[in-house]
């Protein structure tokens, strides 16, 4: 089965994925690792950290003349800032953060003991997990597209049209928000700058649609198999995720089910090519996902986000050796990572779409999936 581990600390020597059961035969590129992991460095809102670091990937295992073995793919991400013995003791826990938690289960003093590890600095290897499974899902013309569709309350009403894909892609790429609606940037650019200058900080909503998938992907005869379930928990295993929802999503708890499910359609498919045609929805509330399987649709998927926890201007804490009421700490931080959370989120779905498609198709050769594929596609 696919999956992925993550090691490292935010200032530790490194960030680490290891990917196993990812197929031989596949070519990668490290300059598209690379992008996303520049990607996730952007976004407007972001500290100090991003302005040092320089994140590029190193594979150390599992590739021969830029192909994959089968055997684990192992990527590694220096730390430039990678200075964790000198760094002085947390003992102010911030509200938000995992570092009450952490001292108190750990038996710790130090809360640097547990942020080091908590911080999304983790994100990168997650990234670049990602970004392989990307790779992999296109040859298949499969994609996934991750986007801010709101900061602080200010939220972006455009739908995205699969065919429009592309155009939306080229501006978010321009967008320092990586947003897609140019009507709502400039609004949120300024709350971004007041709340900058509140020492306040900033969440928001992330929408991440893959397109191009077939029918299939996923399983409704077990409850951990189910896509949208799986989904669920990848996005919200990113730090500072409070909620996910697909398609329609919590809306649809409000409404009747004639307004709610996908009426079905059909269309004959041409001969010469293959995915075209047959069952067809006008509407895609149901988010590409049916009873935990892909219906074909593109799925849609929503992540929420909370404020950062680390303020400037520190919220009310105690003090773990003294007990005595003090502010929280306050570290260089992010005031606002939602754009940086959308490349996270959209290396997250594309991870776990593509070893919902390796469980279907096989996951030794990109010959055999290549061949599996297309077999199926043929007798559907
Ligand atoms: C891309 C990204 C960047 C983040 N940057 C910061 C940051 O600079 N400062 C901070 O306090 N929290 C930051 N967070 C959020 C914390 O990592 C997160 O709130 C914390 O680990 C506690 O986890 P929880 O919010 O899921 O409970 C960031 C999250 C993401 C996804």
């Amino acid at each position: 089965m696919l999956y992925f581990k993550t090691a490292g600390e935010s200032h530790g020597k490194c960030l680490i994925a290891i990917i196993e059961g990812f197929p031989a035969g596949v070519f990668i590129d490290t300059s598209v690792i690379n992008a996303d992991l520049k990607r996730r460095q952007g976004g407007m809102g972001r500290g100090g950290r991003m302005q040092i670091e320089d994140d590029c990937v190193e594979i150390l295992c599992g590739i021969r003349k830029n192909t994959t073995l089968g055997s684990p793919v192992c990527l590694m991400i220096k730390n430039r800032d990678h200075k964790i013995d000198e760094l002085p003791a947390v003992t102010r826990p911030r509200p938000g953060h995992a570092d009450l938690s952490g001292v108190i289960k750990y038996h710790e003093q130090d809360a640097r003991n547990i942020l080091e590890r908590a911080s999304a600095r983790e994100t990168a290897a997650r990234v670049a997990a990602g970004a392989v499974a990307k790779i992999l899902l296109s040859s298949f013309g499969i994609g996934v597209f991750g986007y801010v569709q709101g900061i602080g309350g200010i939220t972006s009403d455009k739908f995205l049209n699969k065919k429009d894909i592309d155009i939306a892609r080229t501006i978010r790429d321009k967008s320092p928000l990586y947003c897609i609606d140019q009507d709502i940037e400039g609004k949120i650019m300024e709350k971004i700058r007041q709340t900058t200058e509140k020492g306040d900080s900033l969440g928001g909503i992330i929408e991440v649609i893959a397109y191009g998938l077939p029918v299939g992907l996923g399983n409704h005869t077990q409850w951990d198999m189910k896509l949208d379930a799986r989904l669920a928990y990848a996005l919200m295993s990113v730090q500072a995720i409070k909620g996910v929802e697909l398609g329609l999503g919590c809306n649809a708890a409000n409404k009747v089910g004639s307004e709610v499910h996908d009426e079905i359609f059909y269309e004959k498919p041409r001969q010469d090519k293959l995915l075209t045609g047959g069952f067809k929805r006008l509407t895609n509330n149901a988010g590409g996902i049916e009873g935990g399987i892909s219906n074909g649709e593109p799925i849609v998927a929503r992540a929420y986000m909370k404020p950062i926890p680390t303020l400037k201007k520190p919220l009310r804490s105690v003090d773990l050796l003294t007990k005595e009421p003090i502010t929280a700490t306050y570290e260089r931080s992010d005031v606002c990572a939602v754009p940086a959370a959308a490349v996270v989120c959209e290396a997250m779905v594309a991870f776990e779409i593509a070893r919902a498609f390796l469980e279907k198709f096989g996951t030794d050769s990109m010959d055999e999936i290549k061949r599996n594929y297309e077999g199926y596609l043929t007798s559907i």
